[in-house]
């Protein structure tokens, strides 16, 4: 077991070794353990979480600050917009004069070709850890929060389990492509045979998906690319279809969202669902845009474990943030 995580940053999913993630997960179903029976834990007593959010959340804002609380501390909610960042504080001013004030600097920068770049120019300068609340490549703790999830279904061996990372239609906006690029490179550490599935246009970074190609030879799993959404349930042991923007053919809102408009038919319903395992999961991190990328059916049915895997958030999050920041 890997315990000695102090001042680690968390951007990239593979910033944590296997074992470390592993150390994550134990903690943090020992801090679910604890919550549930209302025992104290308050591992960061007088240390503070700075949470800069350059995009809107509900879950990731809310778990973080609720978790900092559990723990004993305080997280502070800034919204880029109010800040002097538009004025002149760039990722270096940030991460020097945010990692003197705070523990951690926790945030959510999630334009495409910027986010990620941000972040580690904070991490760069900060002396306290920085952790990703989704950027535009990464969301490590919506991943590590469906792992949790995963195991807790399915068992801790996930060897020869399928899971399908699907994409789906949506019709709100072009959602980031951090959630399957974060699956894709996690998963197959733990043993699962990874399905990846979406219409051409909507490929996701050549350098992820060769890197995910590279974890599934390196653990002995399976990694797929399909076009058919239908083939890719085919005895899926873990639905998890969500709609991503068609980044890498075309950042123009405009077109990407007539790209969108072709693929109606890529909905999570009653009937695909039957192509997968008889006791199959399915997972969307929320928002879902209801009736256009899953149906109600699915998302309320007995298979949907989406509620679960929004709690698993918090639990994941407060073990992150116990192990790195005392
Ligand atoms: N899944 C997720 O990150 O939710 P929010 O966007 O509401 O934080």
């Amino acid at each position: 077991m890997q315990t000695f995580l102090r001042g680690r940053d968390l951007i990239s999913d593979l910033d944590f070794s296997k074992e470390e993630v592993e150390t994550v997960l134990d903690l943090a179903w020992d801090l679910k353990r604890k919550r549930a029976v209302g025992e104290p834990h308050p591992y960061l007593r007088d240390r503070t979480l700075g949470m800069l959010f350059f995009f809107s959340s509900t879950r990731t804002r809310c778990s973080f600050e609720a978790g900092m609380a559990q723990l004993g501390g305080h997280a502070a909610f800034i919204e880029s917009r109010t800040t002097q960042i538009a004025h002149g504080d760039t990722a270096k001013e940030i991460g020097e004069i945010l990692g003197r004030y705070f523990d951690g600097i926790a945030i959510r920068h999630c334009d495409w070709k910027e986010g990620n770049a941000y972040l580690n120019g904070v991490a760069e300068a900060s002396r306290a850890p920085v952790l990703n609340m989704q950027c535009d490549v990464y969301h490590p703790f919506q991943c590590l929060a469906d792992l949790m999830t995963i195991m807790e279904k399915k068992g801790r061996d996930l060897r020869k389990k399928k899971l399908v990372v699907s994409w789906a239609y949506a019709s709100s906006y072009l959602k980031p492509i951090s959630v399957p690029q974060s699956l894709i490179l996690q998963m197959p550490r733990f043993g699962m045979d990874v399905t990846l599935a979406y219409p051409e246009e909507f490929m996701l970074m050549p350098e992820i998906e060769e890197e995910a190609r590279a974890q599934a030879r390196r653990f002995g799993t399976g990694f797929e690319i399909v076009h058919d959404m239908e083939e890719a349930f085919r005895d899926a042991d873990v639905v998890y279809a969500k709609s991503w923007g068609p980044l890498l053919t075309t950042d123009d809102p405009v077109k990407g969202k007539e790209l969108q408009d072709r693929h109606q038919d890529w909905i999570t319903d009653a009937h695909k669902m039957r192509a997968a395992a008889p006791d199959a999961i399915y997972m969307h991190p929320l928002p879902a845009d209801r009736d256009i990328e899953v149906t109600s059916e699915v998302m309320d049915g007995p298979q949907s474990v989406v509620y679960d895997e929004a709690e698993n958030r918090l639990h994941v999050q407060k073990a992150t943030m116990a192990l790195t920041m005392w």
